[in-house]
């Protein structure tokens, strides 16, 4: 029939004109409504014969589904579209740089730390947190600094009470020394080390009213002067470089005996002489010692089955000497300028 095939081209042809969903609803009404042609056509088979109402409903229907089918096709296609423009239109582009976030930076002192902590950790001591307030027994008399005697001078420090039972902030970290000893119930071997804050009456470019040490102390049988020296010789060559030279010069503290001080060659000369090292070559770094009888004793350990030494060093000065700071005042500061630097000074 040339009619259904008429009927068919056009609509094919204004259905692949749509572009959108409502076009395609009217398009849809005029092929397949109640008033379209094809509507008109089947109305009219009532005058036909049953044979050709047979065959032309046949292709009426089959024309109809063919129409249904295109309509759903583009259907299809339209939402198909739509749904493509929106993701299109929506899209995050993920290879955009985010906004940089500002990342925090671990302060110098911290790093000098971890720095200590690490060798001593290795070398099999465990790290002993201290106390800040300590009582005056504690910060001197127990390391045999008793009342009145003249090597507290060198450490005035700040007085919670009056003197007699007087707290004090602790000047040094070897009040960790005595409580170690005396937490040590069955008074056995030590190795320790305990970094912390301490305190003195001191305040200039090199010096401030609180600062940082570092203590170490080892108590066993058959301690000797040479485990002092070889101890401290790889700390320095670990933390200052394989290069590094060290020497013991004797010394006095009234908690060890012998006593000595420890020197190490010139970081920034490398102990050909500068104003660092004020010519010398050397640099003061520790001070060291053989646990003094009279200290083990007093905390309770038989000084006769037992020695030992210990050692204490400024973890500020390291921290100056490694990072080139010129005013130890800086490090306590807080300004976040100054602590954000240490980043890329390790990175290099
Ligand atoms: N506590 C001393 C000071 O603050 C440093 C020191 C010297 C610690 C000798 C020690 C030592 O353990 O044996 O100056």
């Amino acid at each position: 029939m040339k009619e259904l095939e008429k009927i068919l081209e056009n609509a094919k042809n204004e259905i692949s004109a749509c572009e959108k969903s409502a076009d395609l609803a009217n398009v849809k009404a005029k092929y397949l409504g109640k008033k379209s042609e094809l509507q008109e056509l089947l109305s009219k088979m009532k005058d036909m014969t049953v044979e050709e109402k047979k065959t032309i409903g046949k292709e009426i229907n089959e024309v109809k589904q063919s129409i249904n089918a295109l309509v759903e096709n583009k259907n299809k296609e339209i939402e198909d579209k739509i749904l493509n423009e929106k993701l299109e239109s929506e899209k995050i582009d993920i290879t955009l740089p985010s906004k940089k976030l500002r990342r925090g930076s671990k302060h110098p002192m911290s790093r000098m730390v971890e720095e200590f902590e690490d060798i001593f950790v290795s070398m099999g001591y465990t790290v002993y947190e201290g106390l800040e307030i300590e009582s005056d027994e504690n910060c001197f008399q127990k390391l045999n600094l008793p009342i009145g005697h003249p090597a507290r001078d060198a450490q005035d420090t700040f007085y919670l009470e009056n003197e007699i039972d007087r707290f004090l902030l602790r000047s040094q970290t070897s009040t960790a020394q005595v409580r170690a000893m005396e937490e040590n119930k069955e008074k056995g071997p030590i190795r320790i080390v305990c970094p912390g804050k301490v305190y003195r009456r001191d305040e200039d470019a090199t010096h401030s009213h609180q600062f940082m040490q570092i203590e170490g102390l080892v108590i066993d049988e058959n301690i000797s002067m040479a485990d002092l020296k070889g101890t401290l010789e790889l700390f320095c060559k670990k933390i200052l470089g394989e290069k590094t030279k060290v020497r013991f010069r004797p010394s006095y503290f009234p908690f060890t005996e012998p006593s000595v001080e420890v020197d190490v060659t010139c970081f920034k000369c490398g102990g050909k002489g500068c104003n660092l090292c004020k010519q010398t070559g050397w640099i003061e770094v520790l001070g060291a010692g053989m646990v003094h009888p009279n200290v083990l004793e007093m905390s309770g350990y038989d000084s006769k089955k037992y020695q030992g030494f210990a050692f204490g060093t400024g973890i500020d000065r390291f921290a100056m000497f490694k990072y080139g700071i010129p005013d130890i005042r800086t490090i306590y500061g807080n300004d976040i300028r100054f602590i954000e630097q240490f980043d890329r000074k390790d990175e290099d």
